[in-house]
Formats: C-alpha cells, structure tokens, sequence
C-alpha cells in the first residue's frame, strides 16, 4: 500500500447496545457534552492521515440526524446490517461505489472515543507496509481460567502470545471487501474484521495499542471513559 492511498474510515454504529441496559444506544450516549459517536468522528477526523469517514447507521436510527454532526472533512452515512460484519461490510461498498478500490479502509467502533493519535499513526503505518493489513491489539496481561461444570475451574490457559484485539483494524479495501463477502455468503460468525483476513489464509498484523482505547460496553464504561478523556487532554495541554 503506497503512501498517498488515502485512507477512509469506516464506523460500524448500528449496534443496540443492549449490555448497557439504556434505551439509548450506547454511542450515543453522551459525556463531556457530547456523544461518544462525536468524540469517536472528532478524534479520527483530527488525524492528519484520514481522509474522510463512513458512519454506519441501523435502518431505523433515531438519533444520528439530532447530533447534526458538523465535519471538517467528507462524511458519507449508509444502513447496517444485523450482525457487525454486516454493517462494515456495508461501509465497504458505501466507500468503492464513491471511490472504487484504491482506498485503505480504517475500520473503528463508534464506542471506542479514546483512541490515540499515536496508535492512528502506527496502526495505519504498518498496513500500508503490510499487504494483510494491521490491527491494533494489548497483550493479555490477567491469568486466563478456563470454566468447567458449576463454575469450577477446568484448567489454566498459558498466556504467552496472545493479545486482545481492538480497533482500528486498517486493511486494502478491496481484500477486506472480498473476506467479508464469503463471510455473509457462507453464513459464518466472526468476531473481528482481522478474522476474516485469516480466514482466507493471510495474517494480519499485530500493533501494540494503548489499553486506553477501550470499547465503552456497560453502564460504568462512561464515567471511566470521560476520566481518561479529560485526563488525555490535560496531559496534550501540558505537552
Ligand atoms: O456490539 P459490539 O460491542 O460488538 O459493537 C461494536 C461496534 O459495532 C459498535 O460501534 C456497534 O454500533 C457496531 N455494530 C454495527 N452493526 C451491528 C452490530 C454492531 O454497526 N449489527
């Protein structure tokens, strides 16, 4: 991937949220005076190398049209689908009908605000150096159990190599456009764009990201997400 492929991001936001018990889907929930939709668009759209941003939406959005959502650069909104490979899948063709194939697709869920502009940098960097693409990740770091009857503990799982994957997963678009498609027509259930990559035989890299960057899921997410927003903006006034 050249240099001066521009890179587009995609924001799968037609998820319900149902883990967070609020009639509200959780990107938009707001802290800060603002949506963590808002706060996502905000610090992708700051990054001097993203070109402009796809927002998935579900069919029956009620809330993107309130935020009237003022970008600096171009912002193309489409429908998702059911599953979330579904509505990225979506974003993909929103993005090769505009622009065809020579475009890196920077694939961030909308309720991950805090990602860093160092981590946008490194991640983007290593897919347009590596044809497979790149994803963010952390290390496992707590000792993993697995379950066996009545909550005992069947057995301890070694740790050694294995990371949790976050986003931004940056790739070609057309080959994540390609993995994604046998995805839906096989009918098969993945977890992360990167899975999709693998399964048509490539391997994505591995960035090590800041655990920051981490998806706002249940109710007590939002006031450890605004701590860590304001407390990645004192530390950017004192730089
Ligand atoms: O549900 P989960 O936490 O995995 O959602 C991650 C991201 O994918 C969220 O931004 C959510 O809105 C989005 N999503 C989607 N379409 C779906 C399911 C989830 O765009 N069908």
């Amino acid at each position: 991937m050249g240099s001066s492929t521009p890179v587009w991001a995609i924001i799968p936001a037609a998820g319900t949220g149902q883990r967070m018990q609020s009639e509200i889907p959780k990107q938009y929930l707001s802290f800060q005076d603002k949506t963590v939709i808002e706060h996502c668009l905000d610090r992708l759209l700051a990054h001097p190398e993203i070109d402009g941003v796809v927002v998935v939406l579900r069919d029956d959005d009620q809330h993107w049209d309130a935020i009237a959502y003022a970008a600096e650069k171009p912002l193309f909104t489409t429908t998702g689908g059911r599953h979330r490979h579904d509505s990225v899948y979506s974003g993909l063709t929103t993005l090769q009908y505009r622009f065809g194939n020579d475009a890196i697709a920077l694939v961030h869920d909308a309720v991950r605000p805090l990602v860093s502009h160092r981590d946008l940098s490194n991640v983007i960097e290593a897919a347009r150096q590596h044809t497979a693409g790149a994803i963010l990740a952390t290390p496992v770091t707590d000792t993993l159990k697995r379950q066996g009857n009545d909550m005992e503990i069947y057995a301890t799982l070694s740790r050694d190599g294995l990371w949790r994957a976050l986003t931004p997963q940056v790739f070609h678009l057309q080959p994540l456009l390609n993995a994604l498609k046998q995805v839906i027509d096989k009918n098969l259930s993945i977890t992360d764009d990167a899975e999709a990559v693998e399964l048509m035989g490539h391997a994505p890299r591995l960035v090590a990201g800041e655990a920051d960057n981490f998806k706002i899921t249940s109710p007590g997410d939002l006031s450890l997400a605004e701590k860590i927003w304001l407390n990645q903006r004192d530390q950017q006034n004192d730089e």
